[in-house]
């Protein structure tokens, strides 16, 4: 069952640090390459519509089992020890974790709702400042994302 719900973090990480890397690398610098402001702005509603819908439910995923692993060890190493401890880079997991959910709704809830309701009030320079907020925050939780993993793997 460990496992399992390992492979179900994992497959959620996946899904959305994917994401991220396509949009940031990939996505952004082509539409900006292709596309005038305001066709740019629409297909960019139209792609985090979906994109921060998916990532809305990696996020549930990878908090529901990621508690579950933590727990889950940590119940283990107190039943066989006496004494309930896990690994540092398991700590560092769960508060940058926490604090990408957090950036995350920020961008949702706010960032993402501002920028929809510019683009539908043509209020362009207004919804490209938004835009350009929601590409930094994203960035940040791309560097937030692999700073735990490798904090998970690295760190005893
Ligand atoms: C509440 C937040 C989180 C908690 C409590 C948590 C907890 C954990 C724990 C306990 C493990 C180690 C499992 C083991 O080695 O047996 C783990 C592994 C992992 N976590 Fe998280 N996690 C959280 C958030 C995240 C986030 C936000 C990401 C990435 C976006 C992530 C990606 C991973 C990956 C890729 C592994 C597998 C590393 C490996 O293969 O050893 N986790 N997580």
């Amino acid at each position: 069952m460990y496992e399992l719900v390992k492979l179900l973090h994992l497959a959620a990480a996946i899904v959305w640090l994917g994401g991220m890397t396509f949009m940031l690398f990939a996505l952004r610098p082509a539409a900006a390459l292709a596309l005038e402001g305001q066709p740019r702005a629409r297909l960019m509603v139209a792609v985090w519509q979906r994109f921060f819908a998916a990532a809305a439910v990696s996020v549930l995923v990878l908090f529901f089992s990621g508690m579950n692993l933590y727990t889950t060890a940590f119940r283990a190493v107190k039943a066989a020890t006496g004494a309930g401890s896990v690994p540092l880079g398991w700590n560092l997991m769960l508060g940058i974790g926490l604090l990408m959910f957090a950036v995350f709704g920020h961008i949702y809830f706010a960032g993402f709702a501002r920028f929809k309701r510019r683009v539908a009030a043509a209020e362009w320079t207004q919804a490209a400042q938004s835009a350009a907020l929601i590409q930094k925050l994203v960035m940040l939780n791309f560097a937030l994302g692999w700073l735990a993993i490798a904090a998970v793997r690295l760190v005893r």
